[in-house]
């Protein structure tokens, strides 16, 4: 970079600062490195943060959707309702539990799960529905529980599960995503509202399930470290997993966690700043970031071209890097039109339309809290040349 240049503007960048290393060295200091004091306090303190009676570290929040399945009695027959817009993280717990995801399109609005095409989705065998808040936007909870319910006339118990991973911050109904399902699952990987550098949590408001999913997460032992009469002499009550987190990445967690209503607040002011630049142009509508009951967390700003339209996304993807500023795209490809799930479950032809529409011209614009209003002119200034450059 030239003395002139300006910065780039990376998509995400995680604010480790003082705290973060000074929470760390303490631990590095201590004897106690993994599921000690520290997560214990991240476990309080997250729990206290959305409002439920229980929250429970996870190694990633992968394996929180995975022990949120097993806990339900997720198995083999079974079918779980996934949005075909999501992170594969969603669908693969899925296939882990060798169970078999039903994948439902878009709501062409929002992004998250068609809650008109979710009744038609639901058959006696379903045991579970992934509500994936889109880029931080919760999904319509209210539908979602209604139609699990509807279907509670056959006999059958559905669960809903939140995948939070890019939903702190968010609200529905004025209630906390991860408090509204049975489980909610949180992501701290260095891309998100806060990180642990990996990490996540699994909320719940189920002493049964929250008890179960401490023993699972650690090879099913019938008792921890320190709920041992005998030191080294437990039992083994399930198969289980290592999924735990450490202490160093719980100080880090918490270091976040003090620093998350900043967070924030930076997010809706870059948020704001940018949606006024974008009114300016024309090829561009961004998604909403209010809906119905459904406040974002705003992870990041997504755009799309007018829905008639379609414009050459990669192309515009690389214009943006050429300015340097970074955008992602959330997702790529309807995870059922990937080759994984394509060739297990092939799909009819057109599938997911509305999902195919949004992985073709999707772009996801940084409005972290590394960034500030300047930079959201920036994207603004960089979007017109880039748009302007794929006319020429
Ligand atoms: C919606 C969603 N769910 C789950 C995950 C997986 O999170 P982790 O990397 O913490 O396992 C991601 C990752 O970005 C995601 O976007």
């Amino acid at each position: 970079m030239s003395a002139t240049a300006k910065p780039d503007i990376p998509f995400a960048r995680p604010l480790i600062g003082q705290a973060e290393k000074d929470a760390v060295a303490a631990v590095l200091s201590g004897h106690i490195l993994t599921h000690g004091p520290v997560c214990a306090e991240f476990e309080r303190r997250f729990a206290a943060l959305i409002g439920t009676r229980h929250a429970v570290t996870t190694s990633s929040c992968t394996t929180a959707l995975h022990l949120s399945l097993w806990a339900l009695g997720v198995d083999e027959g079974d079918e779980v309702v996934v949005p075909a817009m999501t992170h594969v993280a969603t669908a693969h717990v899925v296939e882990h539990c060798r169970a078999t995801p039903i994948f439902v399109d878009s709501d062409a609005t929002t992004g998250n799960i068609s809650v008109e095409r979710l009744a038609t989705a639901i058959t006696p065998r379903t045991k579970a529905i992934m509500a994936m808040h889109y880029v931080g936007l919760p999904c319509e909870m209210d539908a979602i529980h209604a139609a699990a319910a509807a279907a509670g006339g056959t006999g059958a118990t559905i669960a809903v599960i939140e995948d939070c991973a890019t939903a702190i911050g968010a609200s529905y109904d004025g209630k906390t995503p991860g408090a509204i399902g049975s489980t909610g699952c949180f992501s701290f990987y260095p891309a998100k509202h806060i990180t642990a550098m990996e990490g996540g949590m699994l909320t719940t408001n189920d002493d049964d399930i929250a008890w179960r999913v401490r023993k699972q997460r650690a090879f099913g032992y019938d008792r921890n470290l320190n709920e041992r009469a005998t030191p080294g002499v437990y039992d083994i009550v399930a198969l289980g997993h290592n999924f735990r987190m450490s202490e160093a990445q719980a100080a880090v967690g918490l270091a976040q966690l003090d620093r998350l209503d900043g967070f924030l607040s930076r997010r809706r002011a870059n948020s704001d700043a940018l949606r006024r630049h974008l009114q300016e142009i024309d090829e561009v509508l961004a998604l909403p970031q209010d809906h119905g009951k459904s406040r974002s967390g705003l992870y990041c700003l997504n755009i799309v071209p007018p829905r008639t339209a379609q414009w050459d996304r990669n192309r515009l993807v690389h214009g943006l890097a050429e300015r340097g500023i970074g955008a992602s795209v959330h997702y790529p490809v309807p995870i059922p039109l990937t080759t994984y799930y394509r060739d297990k479950y092939p799909p009819g032809a057109g599938a997911f339309p509305v999902a195919q529409w949004f992985a073709d011209n999707v772009i996801s614009l940084p409005i972290g809290p590394h960034l500030d209003e300047g930079d959201m002119a920036r994207i603004a200034d960089g979007l017109k040349a880039a748009i302007r450059d794929t006319k020429s």
